[in-house]
């Protein structure tokens, strides 16, 4: 598949069109940004290990029933996958209380929920990305009640997946963020990356962070954690 024009450059990915107008290439940088941009760093390496897990999950996921945008691994830090129209919503994910969740509601990070909680943030750097509720997404046409209801249930599935599977890893999957898209038919695929960039991993025995908090929180170590847990998936 040849690598045609840049569509778009995010934060840490770029996208290029394919010879196929379904198909595109997504090109993973070392860029970290924090605070909506405004912590500016790189993490050596990064790349490579968002690319490689997020593929390897995408695949785990796939073969538990869940249709993601996936199509093939090209190199280290590309892929190939659907192109996909992005719904613009950010699913978060929550089993144990961090990061927006703690200081929103005035709580410790560390507390273990009953049940996995769910919630969306409108994707608008202009605004922030502000927290909304799927009535508010309804109204804004953001998505319809269908493809709201399948995200939440694919969005749970996701987790009871992704929980096991880290567990077996000796890590607690804290929280994380999933993105998900429309291809051309409509039906909605799980897109973006699930990466230590979008999840809150903790060692299930120490409680050491194995993920962006490092760098968001300037603990040092960002490096090494992302190697942790490319050698906890990989061997
Ligand atoms: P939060 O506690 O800051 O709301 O983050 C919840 C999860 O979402 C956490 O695993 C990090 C991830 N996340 C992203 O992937 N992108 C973002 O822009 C933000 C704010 C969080
Ligand atoms: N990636 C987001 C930003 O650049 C925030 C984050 O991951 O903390 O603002």
């Amino acid at each position: 598949m040849k690598k045609a024009e840049q569509l778009y450059e995010g934060k840490a990915k770029k996208v290029f069109a394919t010879d196929d107008p379904e198909l595109v290439i997504v090109s993973y940088k070392d860029d970290a940004t924090a605070l909506d941009g405004l912590k500016r760093g790189t993490i050596a390496g990064k790349g490579v290990v968002n690319n490689r897990m997020s593929n390897f999950l995408c695949s785990l996921l796939e073969k538990n029933g869940v249709p993601t945008h996936l199509v093939e691994e090209l190199n280290d830090r590309e892929t190939l996958v659907k192109k996909v129209s992005i719904v613009p919503l950010e699913v978060i994910i929550r089993n144990i209380s961090a990061g927006s969740f703690a200081k929103r509601y005035g709580v410790e990070e560390g507390i273990v929920f009953a049940e996995p909680t769910i919630e969306f943030s409108y994707k608008n750097d202009d605004l922030h990305d502000p927290l909304i509720n799927s009535y508010h997404a309804l109204a804004l046409g953001l998505a319809t009640k269908e493809e709201i209801e399948t995200i939440k249930t694919l969005a749970f599935k996701v987790n009871d997946i992704l929980k096991e599977y880290f567990l077996s890893l000796g890590v607690k999957l804290v929280d994380f963020k999933l993105e998900f898209g429309r291809l051309s038919d409509g039906s909605i695929v799980l897109a973006d990356e699930i990466s230590p960039d979008t999840c809150r991993f903790w060692d299930a025995e120490t409680n050491e962070k194995l993920d962006k908090d490092r760098f968001r929180r300037d603990m040092g170590g960002v490096e090494d954690a992302y190697n942790e847990m490319m050698k906890r998936v990989f061997g």
